[in-house]
């Protein structure tokens, strides 16, 4: 049973305005990819209507698709007036904002074509534009190394009166070989202070809130360790399938996917050490220690803490779906995982004996992203009625999406002569203080982009040591035998032997099936 409070904001903040970016061109790589389309022109026109780019800004796709920059604008535009992404639609703004988009056509595998891009810049300069160049890389990962090469070759990596960064998104290599080669080519070419590795979930507000959640107030802190703290649940469950990137699942699947970055910032945010400043390099020393202190799993290890699963037809919100294998470009007899739970240790002095339990897949029975706290229980049960009665221990829940707040659980006497303990739940609504235009997550990372703040950023050595961690997980799978696939219905929890890895003593994953009752 669970009674329900709710904590209401003590003062409601107007929204403070975002900054202004400086004066540049983004280039972006891939103008006509899904990507572009989806999230990178919906967050820049919003940073437009709210005023925080520069006068100066422009863009300028780069695509091997023929097209004018006439149609290139088109194009922009169905997608930001169809995208739930785009905040206050109109045909007026959008009139204003694409006069400063423009596009090239060009095979950025070619070195030849570098050159040509130089001189369009140079056009471009010559007839007002700025100098300061950002260049976006959200091409298929092969593409990544020439077109580094590329800006490299042609001199547009550096100008010495004017700026040049590079964003780049995943997937950054596909194991720690790879991984160290991109950041070994990467580094050739531009300073790591102009660098921006992309990692969406460290623009979003909820994920930043944790470490403000975390670091801005004494009441948590002294309890945030082995001491007190049973166990960390972090979940990504969405419900969608592949959707149309088939080809890309197949070979990347969900460790690669999900868990090698977005989980284990979730995981490195929870678990860091207070950092010295909210600076670029000491929060990311501080997450580095973390994965740092992550051993690699021996085959043992692998076998015993990490479950794959892959998603069979069922049913997602009343409606039939079809199994993985069944999705259009998928082989009929694929392995590559949908689902990954996995139990890490971290070997420090904060945390030794504390399991971190991950777990994400598609096709599961909701959307839900969140970290949960367990707090041990306390060391008597005072209250229980009889010898077998359990207390609730306490819980806090770190809600990412699309829960944005946080609920701290905790026992309250119920009403009546007995001294009976019922848990309760103090609820914080993002939503409920502070309204819903808050910024999303590439809004927020293309404007630190062009303000040059890489904090919400991965550092190269970061990368490294994320892949340090799940490298030997996919070498040690390619030796284990293969799970019997499907292994879960859509529109499920996910494996039962997800649920058998954290169901040691009284411990137990939130369930994904039944939603949270949330305060009104
Ligand atoms: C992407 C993954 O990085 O994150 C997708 O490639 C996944 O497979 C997505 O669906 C999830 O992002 P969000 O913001 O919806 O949680």
């Amino acid at each position: 049973m669970s009674a329900m409070i709710e904590a209401t904001p003590v003062i409601r903040p107007a929204i403070t305005p975002l900054p202004k970016g400086d004066s540049c061109v983004l280039v972006i790589f891939g103008a006509s990819g899904d990507l572009t389309q989806r999230k990178l022109i919906p967050a820049l026109y919003d940073l437009a209507c709210m005023g925080c780019t520069h006068p100066q800004f422009q863009v300028l796709g780069i695509g091997r698709t023929k097209m004018t920059s006439e149609q290139f604008r088109g194009r922009m535009r169905d997608a930001a007036a169809s995208s739930k992404e785009t905040r206050n639609y109109s045909e007026e703004m959008w009139a204003e904002f694409q006069k400063r988009m423009f596009y090239l056509v060009g095979d950025a595998n070619d070195s030849d074509f570098y050159p040509l891009l130089r001189a369009r810049l140079e056009e471009m300069r010559t007839s007002g534009s700025s100098a300061n160049h950002l260049f976006y890389v959200s091409t298929p990962a092969s593409v990544a190394q020439p077109i580094i090469q590329g800006l490299g070759a042609s001199g547009l990596n550096e100008d010495a009166k004017s700026w040049s960064r590079i964003v780049l998104e995943k997937p950054y290599g596909r194991d720690l070989e790879t991984a160290r080669e991109l950041n070994a080519i990467v580094l050739r070419n531009f300073a790591e202070r102009d660098v921006y590795r992309i990692d969406h979930y460290l623009g979003k507000e909820t994920v930043q809130n944790m470490l403000v959640f975390r670091f801005a107030n004494s009441l948590f802190e002294p309890v945030w360790n082995r001491n007190y703290v049973d166990y960390v649940e972090i979940t990504a469950a969405e419900t969608v399938g592949v959707e149309t990137r088939a080809a890309f699942y197949e070979e990347t699947g969900a460790l690669r996917d999900m868990v090698a970055n977005h989980l284990l910032q979730l995981l490195a945010i929870t678990a860091m050490e207070p950092p010295i400043a909210f600076d670029a390099d000491a929060v990311r020393e501080q997450k580095v220690q973390v994965f740092r202190s992550i051993h690699p799993m021996t085959r043992d290890e692998v076998a015993r803490s990490t479950v794959r699963g892959q998603y069979g037809p069922g049913q997602i919100d009343g409606r039939p779906v079809p199994g993985y294998r069944q999705e259009h470009g998928v082989n009929p007899r694929s392995s590559t995982e949908t689902f990954v739970a996995i139990e890490f240790h971290i070997d420090n002095w904060r945390w030794a004996g504390v399991p971190f339990y991950v777990r994400t897949g598609k096709r599961l029975a909701r959307p839900l992203t969140e970290v949960c706290v367990h707090f041990k229980r306390t060391p008597q049960a005072l209250f229980a009625r009889t010898p077998d009665e359990q207390i609730e221990p306490n819980v806090v829940v770190l809600g990412i999406q699309p829960n944005e707040g946080i609920v701290l659980q905790f026992g309250a006497k119920k009403p009546g002569e007995q001294m009976q303990v019922v848990p309760v739940q103090a609820n914080f609504s993002y939503r409920t203080a502070f309204g819903d235009q808050t910024p999303v997550a590439y809004e927020t990372l293309l404007l630190d982009a062009m303000r040059g703040d890489p904090t919400l950023f991965t550092r190269g050595d970061e990368i490294e040591a994320e892949w340090r961690i799940i490298t030997p997980i996919e070498q040690e799978w390619a030796q284990l035998p293969s799970p019997e696939f499907p292994n879960y219905a859509a529109g499920s929890d996910g494996p039962e032997a997800a649920r058998q890895l954290v169901a040691g003593g009284l411990r137990g994953w939130r369930t994904i099936t039944a939603p949270l009752r949330q305060a009104a």
